[in-house]
């Protein structure tokens, strides 16, 4: 399977970094040897979404959000945004659950299975994250913990509309921490959601993921990609990371 790498450049650059950002990671990806073998996917702010959907015209990067409204109506919902007009600018992921949204913002799995399903509705791929936190870690409860968030996220979507659906290992504890989990129990836990999804979806990895030890999750067993933060929004990182994927 093609390595899926996704950028989640969060909230941490402005729209001009962003812009600059989109356009040499652009110029980065032309020059890669094995283009057929990696598929990378930029999540920027939705402020840049347009720039940096003009920055990447003509590439074979592909755009996601970091978040979506949970539903697929147009109308009186201030602050939101809509699905459609993601697609419009050329959107083809969404990121669904990430911990962040969870933690800070606290989304519920009902919402989050609402959003994915209304990302699948609107015709584009959600990545669902999961994840647990370390006080669930420590008690060795960590199975139970991400089978849940996968199938509550995953309720009512039918077997045909998973394949539109990507999955995102994150524990917790490792993302944002230098801190990341092994490429061993990464891989562990990745059989484990295997088995609990009812078809042959690509499960990433994210939590800490930096050029040193992209290798390693990358050559993972059952590592179809994953999902980087931090490091996404420095370009040597990234650029060797997307290098080491192409491989
Ligand atoms: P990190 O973030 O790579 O900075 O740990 C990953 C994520 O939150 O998706």
């Amino acid at each position: 399977m093609k390595k899926l790498i996704v950028a989640n450049w969060k909230m941490y650059l402005t729209l001009r970094q962003s812009i600059a950002l989109a356009k040499r990671i652009s110029k980065e990806a032309s020059r890669l040897r094995s283009k057929n073998n990696v598929s990378i996917v930029l999540c920027p702010s939705f402020v840049a979404m347009e720039e940096a959907a003009k920055a990447l015209h003509g590439t074979r990067i592909k755009l996601g959000a970091q978040d979506i409204y949970c539903c697929d109506a147009r109308g009186a919902y201030t602050g939101e945004v809509g699905l459609d007009d993601l697609r419009e600018l050329g959107v083809e992921y969404v990121l669904v659950g990430h911990s962040e949204r969870r933690r800070y913002f606290k989304e519920s799995d009902e919402l989050i299975n609402q959003k994915l399903r209304a990302t699948i509705k609107a015709g584009l791929n959600p990545i669902l994250c999961v994840g647990e936190p370390w006080t669930v870690r420590r008690k060795k409860k960590e199975r139970q913990y991400v089978s849940r968030q996968v199938k509550s996220g995953l309720e009512g979507v039918t077997r045909g509309d998973l394949k539109r659906v990507v999955i995102a290992y994150e524990p917790v504890w490792a993302i944002g921490t230098k801190r990341p989990d092994s490429p061993k129990d990464a891989s562990e836990m990745h059989a484990h959601i295997r088995k609990v999804v009812p078809a042959r979806i690509p499960v990433l990895y994210g939590g800490s993921v930096n050029a040193k030890n992209a290798h390693a999750f990358l050559h993972a067993l059952g590592v179809d990609g994953m999902l980087v933060g931090k490091a996404s929004i420095a370009f040597g990182q990234f650029s060797k990371i997307i290098r080491q994927a192409a491989l």
